[in-house]
């Protein structure tokens, strides 16, 4: 398969700290070490990694996870009543220290939903996910699509709140939290789905397997295709893997597109 990659695209790419080469191999699925964020995560300087693009892959279909709690009401709400719901909710002890929950940022009529693991200290701050160091490389990495975080764009978490001292969400906190991205889900439509980092991955496909596995084909949540990769704030310390996440944002642009156009009969 030969690349067709405009200027543009390769400037961005440059940006990411990725060089292009050809041809492209199927992305390695075999990573062995962790791919948790690192916290609190430090820039470093990008330096060259190779792009594979995969070649096209059949969706797996999966269930979408249930979760502990039933949250009665939630799934009725439309996003302003939805938005306050998550600002006044006390379902878990991460209520009691946050100075902002961290709704969702972007645009409502977005084709892609971009979920992360849970608000840091910056995103408390301030109130808008990913606005730290990794923020800034997802920002580069949605350029190099053409892409950004306010347009055809919606960016959330898989939790709300942040978790003290930014350690590890608990898997209740995830599964109190579900409720509020299923319904983000239901509101948005997206036509695809980028999970980043394994608490992601655990709300949406309520799978504990680690990313290296579940990378290169497009799961379900919902009937939306998710493809799942590394969390920014891994690939800031781990710049070999910028470029097999840039294979995953390809394949998510390539099952993105072959997703029906809005107005179509899954649309909005
Ligand atoms: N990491 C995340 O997963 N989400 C944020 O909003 C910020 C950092």
């Amino acid at each position: 398969m030969s690349l067709d990659l405009d200027s543009r695209r390769r400037a961005m790419l440059a940006e990411m700290g990725l060089k292009l080469f050809e041809p492209p191999g199927v992305p390695g699925g075999d990573e062995a070490a962790s791919h948790e964020p690192a916290r609190p995560a430090g820039l470093k300087p990008a330096t060259g990694g190779a792009v594979h693009v995969p070649a096209p892959m059949s969706i797996a279909r999966e269930a979408a996870p249930e979760s502990v709690s039933s949250r009665p009401g939630v799934g009725l709400m439309g996003w302003d009543a939805l938005e306050q719901a998550v600002a006044a909710c006390r379902a878990c002890r991460l209520c009691e220290g946050r100075r902002n929950a961290v709704f969702g940022v972007g645009d409502r009529q977005a084709d892609w939903l971009i979920v992360g693991e849970a608000p840091g200290e910056n995103e408390d701050l301030q109130g808008e996910p990913f606005v730290g160091q990794d923020g800034k490389l997802l920002d580069n990495m949605l350029k190099a699509l053409g892409l950004d975080r306010h347009h055809k764009v919606y960016i959330a978490n898989a939790l709300k709140c942040r978790p003290p001292g930014n350690r590890n969400p608990e898997p209740q906190e995830v599964a109190l939290c579900e409720p509020f991205l299923r319904r983000q889900v239901e509101l948005l439509q997206p036509k695809i789905i980028l999970a980043m980092g394994r608490f992601a991955v655990q709300s949406l496909l309520g799978s504990a397997d680690p990313i290296g596995k579940l990378r290169g084909r497009a799961h379900q949540y919902m009937g939306v295709p998710v493809i799942v990769t590394f969390h920014p704030a891994y690939l800031l310390r781990n710049l070999p893997d910028k470029a097999k996440a840039w294979a995953d944002l390809c394949l998510a642009q390539e099952v993105m597109r072959a997703q029906p156009a809005a107005g179509a009969p899954a649309g909005r």
